[in-house]
């Protein structure tokens, strides 16, 4: 296959991806940064992402399924519009973490991994942000929400649901 006539990527991220892979002396030392401009694309890591960026790369599949895994903001499933990670490593367990996760649950409606019914919203429990100084925190897409208590749950989704609407409205 020749990733450039039958690519799953739009022609601009080929194209970026191309570029990417001289950038560094070693290939699959572009695979992360890949993944991720793959995934903010597409939704999430597909099987047909993967095989191209194996292809694109030169290593096989396993190689890179292994490599996703680590992360845990990539994915291989489709998510909600809006993301939810609640980290409950020991600095946000300590601080409530497991409070923040379950009151989004009760507001969502859904467990980990699980995704709302009308697509909006996903949740799921994830490892160390970074962020542990502002413990306990959440990240949504790539916004931070640190220092939470359960009581500024419905604030933050509230928040995202708006963009929908607001969205939807200018549509
Ligand atoms: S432990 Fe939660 S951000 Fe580090």
């Amino acid at each position: 296959m020749s990733p450039e006539t039958m690519s799953v990527f739009s022609p601009k991220l080929a194209a970026r991806f191309d570029a990417l892979v001289e950038k560094y002396p070693l290939r699959r030392s572009a695979l992360v940064p890949m993944l991720l401009y793959a995934q903010d694309e597409v939704g999430y890591l597909s099987d047909a992402v993967i095989a191209e960026v194996a292809e694109r790369i030169g290593i096989n599949e396993n190689d890179v399924r292994s490599v996703a895994s680590y992360y845990s903001m990539l994915r291989f499933k489709p998510a909600g519009k809006f993301n939810v990670q609640v980290c409950t490593n020991i600095s946000c367990m300590l601080r409530g973490g497991y409070d923040i996760f379950d009151k989004f649950s009760e507001e969502l409606g859904v467990g980990h991994k699980g995704v709302t019914t009308d697509g909006v919203f996903s949740l799921e429990e994830v490892e160390c942000i970074g962020a542990c100084c502002w413990a306990p925190a959440i990240q949504v897409n790539y916004d931070f929400h640190d220092d939470l208590t359960p009581e500024n749950v419905p604030g933050i989704l509230a928040h995202y649901r708006k963009q929908v609407q607001d969205k939807e409205k200018d549509a």
